[in-house]
């Protein structure tokens, strides 16, 4: 087995060639939410799974109920065994115009000094999984073998919610046995400082339509007499917050927890201010509940936001229209014991009651996912940390956020299994917007930092 300094150097130098490589895979427009390119999610696993052949990985891509995962082997009899999970689909590239260039011809910038990698999935995810895939080259590289078992596993729907793959899952369950589950999908903390994740909050879905008149009518004619759908959608937002910020579904703050007034001197400390987690977004004043620290409103706290809203004459000029129906996507991030089911109850009641007797209303619910938080105790834990301190020359900082993985939860549920969420994206990263990049220190110090793990991980066994 080679030492990790040669083959730490060996992922120094073969940057160039590691960035060719993710370069094509960013090629490929892998956008799982629009049928339209299911052909080229298709095209981005077999990609992947040559590449992962290429490693002598056994390798196959397998059918789900949406787009195919890639699964992975190379067993270690004796070593410990590692299953990592990322993502190889992406978010849609709307709005195109606000694109300086295409967003699936990925090109490295210079942006002040700092390299950034930039194309649709620099960041979220295929930059990430290509860090460990290259970090499992270098040690392939240099010492023929890898310092664990590490089965991979990359799907194709994550952005659509995980559709087919909890079924997936536990269908090839004997498949993913293992010690830890590697996820490569957050931030870090800041540039610097690296993070383990300690929780990610859940999301519950839904899709609202409410129909009142059966047409479109002549706002002169019918105005004042007939019902606007707009405006009975428009009550039913409006109410969903309070004067204080508070979500005033019936129930919504069940199975949310406080956290200890220690923990919370702690997140203070940490300096994240309404100025430092708005203003790069050209805000000040931080929405939602009063009195809480912007942390716990991003990360501890549930929320509620309409994602979507529609109705009515929207184009050119005006239109004197009283439309027959109006819509809105909302959607909530859970915390802790919050139960997405409960929740979806609780909220088709509360839309009911602000429906008027002759209007009609349709739901629709999305499949949510619970909140979900990971033990500190894991020993893998301390030996991640310990790993990623000597890459970055400073302690990793565990900490929770925002965003969710749904199917982290189901390897808990189906594989027993706890997961390190350890990822090298940034705050700027304009993951799911125009102009999305991953630095290339991201990339490089990533790559470095999981063949630091692997090694440790190894160790352990
Ligand atoms: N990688 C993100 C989630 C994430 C980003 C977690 C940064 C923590 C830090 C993931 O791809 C994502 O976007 N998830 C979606 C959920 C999904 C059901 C569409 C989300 O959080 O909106
Ligand atoms: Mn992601
Ligand atoms: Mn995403």
């Amino acid at each position: 087995m080679a030492g990790l300094d040669a083959i730490l150097n060996d992922i120094d130098t073969d940057l160039d060639n590691a960035l060719e490589r993710l370069f094509a895979f960013l090629g490929i427009p892998s956008i799982s939410t629009d049928p339209a390119y299911a052909g080229q999610c298709r095209e981005a696993a077999a990609w992947l799974a040559a590449d992962l052949t290429a490693l002598g990985f056994a390798t196959s891509v397998e059918e789900t109920s949406l787009h195919p995962v890639v699964l992975a082997h190379k067993p270690k009899p004796g070593a410990p065994h590692v299953l990592f999970y990322g993502h190889y689909d992406v978010q849609p590239v709307d709005p195109l115009d606000l694109w300086t260039h295409p967003p699936f011809e990925p090109r490295l910038a210079n942006d002040g000094g700092r390299k950034r990698i930039v194309a649709r999935g620099a960041s979220d995810d295929k930059g990430q999984v290509m860090t460990f895939v290259e970090a499992c080259r270098a040690h392939l590289a240099m010492s023929g073998e890898l310092p664990c078992g590490v089965t991979i596993l990359i799907e194709g729907a994550e952005e659509s919610g995980s559709q087919g793959l909890p079924e997936w899952v536990a269908a090839n369950r004997d498949r993913l046995g293992c010690d830890v589950v590697l996820v490569c999908d957050t931030g870090m903390w800041d540039p610097r400082t690296p993070q383990i994740t300690s929780s990610l909050r859940g999301l519950c879905y839904f899709e609202v339509k409410v129909t009142c008149a059966d047409r479109d009518l002549h706002s002169g004619f019918f105005g004042g007499a007939a019902r606007n759908p707009i405006h009975v959608l428009s009550r039913i937002v409006a109410d969903l917050h309070d004067a204080d910020g508070r979500v005033t579904v019936p129930g919504f703050y069940e199975g949310v927890h406080e956290r200890p007034a220690e923990v919370i001197a702690q997140w203070r400390g940490l300096g994240m201010t309404a100025e430092s987690l708005l203003g790069p977004i050209g805000l000040k004043e931080p929405a939602g509940e009063k009195g809480r620290l912007p942390l716990e409103l991003v990360q501890s706290r549930p929320a509620c936001d309409v994602n979507g809203i529609w109705g009515g004459y929207t184009a050119e000029g005006t239109k004197t229209v009283i439309a027959s129906t109006a819509s809105a996507k909302v959607s909530f991030r859970l915390v802790d014991d919050q139960d997405p089911a409960a929740l979806a109850t609780s909220f088709e009641a509360f839309v009911r009651e602000r429906v008027p007797a002759d209007c009609s209303v349709e739901i629709v619910t999305y499949k949510g996912s619970r909140a979900i938080s990971l033990p500190f105790d894991m020993p893998e834990l301390a030996t991640a940390k310990a790993a990623l301190e000597a890459e970055w020359g400073v302690p990793a900082v565990t900490v929770g956020a925002g965003g969710s993985i749904p199917i982290v939860g189901d390897f808990k549920r189906l594989l027993g299994k706890d997961t390190l969420l350890i990822g090298f994206g940034l705050d700027d990263d304009r993951i799911h917007s125009p102009n999305e990049k991953y630095d290339l220190t991201s990339f490089h110090k990533g790559t470095r930092s999981w063949a630091r793990i692997l090694a440790a991980l190894g160790e352990r066994g």
